[in-house]
């Protein structure tokens, strides 16, 4: 069933906010660090140079949760900046106390929602690679329009994205992987970096902790990688 706001013509968001569960360390590191790690959305064009300092590539990792994966990969990738977008506090304040403990200098965080920021914030042609793992699935049919991968924010991704560029994806469930291929088959200038139609079989990324639940509940993942031609 569509919520009355849904039915009344507000946007249809690919998340719900759920109030409370946040601890106090989280709260604390919301409070003392996020002037200096969380970028303010205001609708408006961000300038990534000025914001990291230098003109390294950016990786965007859309919904990144609880950030285990975006903090392994910053300390991994020195030379690359990353930038976390994530809608879900306690998320927020987990990665900022962890991005001061391992005094991470080449990670930013937003916190809104990332169809917005693709919309509004990013100039075309100016990421390197954009990470969307393990989006909210939605596996009931009549939540399907609350997927993330639709063909309108799949089309706003591409245009972000530098030619050369990387799109990698990954779900546990496998309607939804499917979902995407037939989606990004045919957003124009995205290419199957594997084949046509194709899942890729060993994915080069940290595990995260959705799909650490998901592989005690014995699901299989699927990655899917496309390129920007
Ligand atoms: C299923 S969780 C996966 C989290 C993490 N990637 C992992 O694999 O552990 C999906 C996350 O995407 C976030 N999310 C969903 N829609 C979003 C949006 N439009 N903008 C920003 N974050 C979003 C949710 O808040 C949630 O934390």
């Amino acid at each position: 069933m569509l919520s009355d706001k849904e039915k009344k013509g507000r946007p249809v968001r690919s998340y719900v906010i759920r109030s409370g569960r946040i601890t106090n360390s989280q709260r604390h590191a919301i409070d003392k660090l996020w002037n200096d790690h969380v970028v303010p959305y205001s609708g408006e064009l961000l300038d990534l140079r000025e914001i990291f300092n230098n003109r390294l590539p950016i990786t965007v990792e859309i919904g990144f949760g609880m950030g285990s994966s975006l903090i392994d990969m910053a300390r991994k990738e020195s030379k690359t900046n990353f930038l976390g977008i994530e809608v879900h506090k306690p998320g927020i304040g987990k990665t900022l106390n962890d991005v001061e403990l391992y005094a991470i200098k080449n990670l930013k965080l937003i916190c809104h929602d990332a169809t917005e920021v693709f919309q509004n914030a990013f100039k075309n042609k100016s990421l390197d690679r954009i990470l969307i793992y393990f989006p909210d699935p939605w596996p009931k049919k009549r939540h399907a329009k609350r997927r993330l991968i639709q063909t309108e924010f799949a089309t706003i991704i591409s245009e972000k994205l530098k030619i050369g560029g990387h799109l990698h994806l990954s779900t546990d469930w496998k309607p939804y992987a499917d979902h995407m291929v037939s989606v990004l088959e045919k957003v124009p200038h995205l290419k199957n970096a594997i084949a046509q139609n194709s899942f890729w079989e060993n994915p080069k990324r940290p595990e995260t902790k959705f799909e650490r639940r998901g592989k005690t509940l014995g699901n299989k993942i699927w990655d899917l990688l496309y390129k920007k031609e």
